[in-house]
């Protein structure tokens, strides 16, 4: 049985998780109708309309996980949200390196992942979801925002969506500690990966503002991605943040 603390309001789920952690157990979901901060990557605010879309955070305690392996949890939340819109959506995703989700050129939902590392090993994982579901227009200056509404043009029920993906998150944690299911999950992933096509796209490298041409050759299990800089030839590795897609 999922653990659920439904929340109407509060500022931040994984804020709340990170607040409450002695308190809560292993695999616990904390859902909030409404977030007063919600907090996305690199310190922007995620912002959702109340009770239409889905914010929320599970706790993950995975046992003598090796931290050098968490990109494999990233793919693992990615592909539980792909594999649920899928299913009760009928709504094909991508996911964009590390771990956005994508439809065609516009962001659906936002994954916010906060370990907490303990010598080698991954003590707990709190992850966060924004899902943009029912909302029909957007407001704020989030650059290219998108609803499975928008999409689909039908309402999608929050609670359903809500248990597929904490259900598959918290079922495939274990089994990516084993070497074949990590290669299966991996090989998925590569498979829903936005722009992971075989085909050419322009880059900029972050650090130095370099604009070039490429295509994605490969991510490694540690997450970094090689891109193939086809205006030399050479293959490019980049760590999160140091590449960014030019859209
Ligand atoms: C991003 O910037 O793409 C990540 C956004 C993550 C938003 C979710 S909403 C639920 C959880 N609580 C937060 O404060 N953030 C995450």
């Amino acid at each position: 049985m999922l653990k659920i603390i439904r929340l109407e309001q509060t500022d931040s789920t994984n804020s709340f998780i990170s607040r409450n952690i002695a308190d809560l157990e292993a695999d616990t979901v904390v859902c909030a109708d409404c977030q007063s901060a919600g907090r996305g990557q690199r310190g922007n605010s995620w912002e959702a309309e109340p009770f239409r879309n889905l914010t929320f955070s599970i706790l993950l305690c995975p046992k003598n996980f090796p931290a050098i392996r968490q990109f494999a949890i990233s793919e693992a939340v990615a592909l539980a949200i792909v594999r649920a819109v899928k299913q009760l959506c009928a709504v094909e995703l991508k996911i964009k390196w590390p771990n956005d989700i994508y439809y065609n050129n516009k962001k659906i939902c936002g994954i916010l992942i906060e370990h907490a590392v303990m010598g080698k090993e991954i003590l707990h994982t709190i992850i966060g979801i924004g899902l943009n579901v029912n909302q029909q227009k957007f407001v704020s200056d989030a650059p290219n925002p998108v609803s499975l509404y928008q999409i689909s043009g039908s309402e999608t029920d929050l609670d359903s969506l809500l248990h597929k993906i904490s259900t598959d998150i918290i079922n495939l944690i274990p089994e990516i500690t084993l070497c074949d299911k990590f290669n299966e999950l991996h090989s998925e992933y590569m498979l829903n990966l936005w722009r992971g096509d075989g085909r050419e796209y322009v880059f900029r490298d972050t650090a130095s503002g370099q604009i070039f041409p490429g295509i994605v050759s490969h991510i490694e299990p540690t997450g970094h991605l090689n891109v193939k800089d086809t205006s030399t030839g050479d293959y490019r590795r980049f760590a999160f943040k140091e590449v960014e897609w030019v859209i």
